[in-house]
């Protein structure tokens, strides 16, 4: 069993961006500039947007954060969208959701200008994502295509089984897997709450990619063996064991599946770390007007 050691590779990948901007800015170029909304006092919101700004500092990136009230009008927040889509001196920028119940969250990722949509969240990206087009894609799909790719792992004509349908987790790692392209080639079912046979289609994978949302879900009898097994879930449980009085797990019950798998992200430690960079790295793209130049 290999384990896929998202920490380091996040690591890793953040030395290569820092080393890029570094660069940039030593040759007295302006460096990326990630912007970032939030509204509202969301505790997680926050902690994953005082991540991001950390993330920035790490490799040299400007960030700039607009922290706002809860009762900011939706008109507000569109506002400072339209100020951010102008800005020539941000490269890209993300709107953290979930936004107050008052503001209509589609109505907000609709007017960010697809250049700069480094959350990959526009209809525009989505849609040239799936036609192969160059795009952003959303954070999650994108650190597991990094993962993939930098643990060589072939993918082109295995069975790929995802787990989940979300927006931008499970569609996106469906529609990734089965582009011509690498990572991609592969043969992608894509299972739901409504598949029937579910466990059985899990156990033809190659590769299982588990975006499910329910702790514990997949266990060894649900894992072909020498699998790849990419766990997506993250869940807070009560545990006597830590001082904190608890304990992070995933989708994948992983004590009972290592010993099945060829190669197995952890939570922690796995898909997570590698969120953050890749909002850095589709920052970098826009800097570089790599996607849309
Ligand atoms: N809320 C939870 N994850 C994300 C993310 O990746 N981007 C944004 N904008 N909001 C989120």
């Amino acid at each position: 069993m290999n384990l896929i050691d998202g920490k380091a590779t996040a690591k890793q990948i953040k030395m290569e961006i820092a080393t890029e901007v570094a660069a940039m800015i030593d040759a007295g170029h302006e460096g990326p500039h990630l912007a970032a909304v939030i509204v509202g006092d969301d505790p997680a919101s926050h902690t994953y947007v005082n991540g991001k700004e950390k993330a920035c500092q790490e490799v040299g990136m400007t960030s700039s954060i607009y922290r706002l009230p809860e009762d900011t009008s939706e008109k507000e927040v569109l506002e400072i969208v339209d100020f951010l889509n102008n800005d020539d001196h941000v490269d890209g920028f993300i709107v953290q959701l979930p936004l107050p119940k008052h503001i209509d969250e589609n109505k907000v990722i609709m007017s960010i200008k697809p250049e700069k949509d480094v959350d990959g969240f526009h209809p525009v990206n989505v849609g040239r994502m799936a036609l192969g087009l160059p795009a952003y894609i959303s954070a999650t799909p994108f650190g597991i295509m990094e993962l993939i790719k930098r643990y060589n792992i072939e993918t082109e004509g295995k069975r790929v089984v995802v787990l989940g349908r979300s927006n931008i987790v499970g569609s996106p790692m469906s529609i990734l897997l089965s582009r011509k392209a690498y990572p991609g080639n592969a043969t992608v079912t894509l299972c739901h709450s409504r598949t029937k046979n579910l466990k059985q289609i899990a156990k033809s994978a190659d590769i299982l990619i588990v975006a499910m949302g329910q702790p514990h879900f997949v266990n060894e009898e649900m894992v072909k063996k020498n699998a790849v097994v990419i766990d997506v879930g993250i869940h807070r449980v009560a545990s006597d064991q830590t001082k904190s009085g608890f304990r992070l797990i995933g989708d994948v019950d992983f004590d009972r599946v290592i010993s099945k798998a060829s190669y197995i992200t952890p939570v922690p430690g796995g898909v997570g770390p590698m969120t953050i960079v890749s909002l850095l790295l589709n920052t970098l793209k826009a800097h570089k007007k790599e996607i849309y130049s």
